[in-house]
């Protein structure tokens, strides 16, 4: 009986899948490399001993799938496939819709098809729009999504919330991630953007490391502790841990739930150079630039409820995360290339 994980090779995914080998689990991965290198899957077996099965396979490929499925016994599925770029999503509003909502329409038919009881999906914060307050619940309100590609992740919560409720027999963990950084201690898997990063931590690795100049500092009048955005920044291996957590809860049959996944703490853009800085001693030059559209003055999560049903808690901090991230970056400065 094995996990399967689609989007395995990916970034959340890959440290996920070490996590999973690592306490015993049997799994088996889906991906379709679109935003993930084949090296991941030797680094995996470099780091485990243990090689899971390996399907090249697009998630929305029904005929495909059914094989994997004919193939394997799936006892839970973690969905981490899906398109991620907040920017692209709004060039290519319809190629996320497909992508990411029509994978998860897919998994959903084939886990009726086949019985699989269990799945937890990958969510995020931005299905909490601009926030009216923080720390943020679980039970605040969606919806207002800033792109597309939040639009998506609300829209599968919704498509996991109509299925739950037509397959009482099925167990559903939907979790909101708020913003992981950080790579695996070992130095050998981490964050692999390509080309210029979106997101702080990549960017800031990169500057680190001379690949690019300065950071851009998206604006400094935000109503935030220093003018700048203020996120929860969560270690991804203490973000991988919450999967095993959900799989957990999930064999208590609870139905559909929900949880975020952060720290509970808000650290602004300078604070996170600054740690960058003192843990790892480099400088990161930074100019302040006008802000980002979209972007939101602050998110942090309201952790208890994670906490109290299913025992999550981080135990890495920020220190831990700007150290493990340019441990990664300066082992691979062209990422898995
Ligand atoms: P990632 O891009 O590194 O990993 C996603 C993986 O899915 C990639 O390996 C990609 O090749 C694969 N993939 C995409 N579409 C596919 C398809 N149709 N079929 C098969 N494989 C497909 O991203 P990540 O940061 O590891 O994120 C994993 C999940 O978590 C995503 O669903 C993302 O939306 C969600 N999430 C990420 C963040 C974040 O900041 N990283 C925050 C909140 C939620
Ligand atoms: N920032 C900069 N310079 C950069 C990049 C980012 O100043 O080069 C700032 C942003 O303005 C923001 C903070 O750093 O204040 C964090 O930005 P990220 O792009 O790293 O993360 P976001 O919070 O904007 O978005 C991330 C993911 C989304 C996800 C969301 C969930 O990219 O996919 O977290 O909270 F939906």
């Amino acid at each position: 009986m094995a996990i399967l994980v689609t989007g395995g090779t990916g970034y959340i995914g890959s440290h996920t899948v070490v996590e999973l080998l690592n306490h015993g689990y049997e799994v088996v991965i889906v991906d379709n490399f679109s935003n993930s290198k084949p090296e991941v899957l030797n680094r995996i077996f470099l780091m485990t001993n243990r090689r899971p099965k390996f399907y090249q396979i697009d998630v929305c490929d029904y005929d495909g799938m059914t094989e994997v499925f004919e193939k394997e016994t799936i006892k839970a599925i973690i969905h981490f496939a899906g398109l991620k770029s907040v920017a692209e999503s709004v060039e290519k509003p319809e190629l996320y819709f497909k992508n990411n909502v029509g994978s998860s329409e897919v998994l959903l038919q084939l886990m009726e098809k086949y019985h699989v009881p269990n799945l937890v999906f990958s969510s995020s914060a931005t299905v909490y729009g601009v926030p009216k307050h923080v720390p943020l619940k679980e039970s605040d309100k969606v919806g207002g999504c800033t792109n597309p590609y939040g639009q998506t992740k609300l829209d599968i919560e919704y498509l996991l919330k109509d299925y739950a409720k037509e397959h009482k027999e099925v167990n559903i963990a939907i979790l909101r991630y708020f913003n992981p950084i950080g790579a695996h201690q070992s130095g050998l898997i981490g964050e692999d953007p390509h080309g210029i990063p979106n997101n702080l931590m990549p960017y800031i690795t990169q500057v680190a490391i001379g690949k690019r100049p300065h950071l851009n500092v998206y604006g400094n009048d935000y109503k935030t502790v220093d003018g700048t955005g203020v996120r929860d920044y969560i270690h991804v291996v203490d973000l991988a841990h919450g999967h095993l957590r959900a799989l957990k809860k999930l064999e208590e049959k609870p139905g559909l739930v929900i949880y975020n996944l952060g720290t509970g703490k808000g650290t602004s853009v300078l604070e996170l150079v600054q740690a960058f800085e003192k843990a790892n001693n480099v400088k990161i030059p930074y100019i302040i630039c006008d802000r980002r559209p979209g972007d939101i003055d602050e998110n942090y999560a309201e952790v208890s409820k994670a906490f109290l049903e299913m025992g999550f808690k981080t135990k890495l901090d920020i220190e831990d995360a700007c150290r493990d991230s340019w441990r990664w970056q300066r082992k691979n400065p062209h990422g898995y290339d």
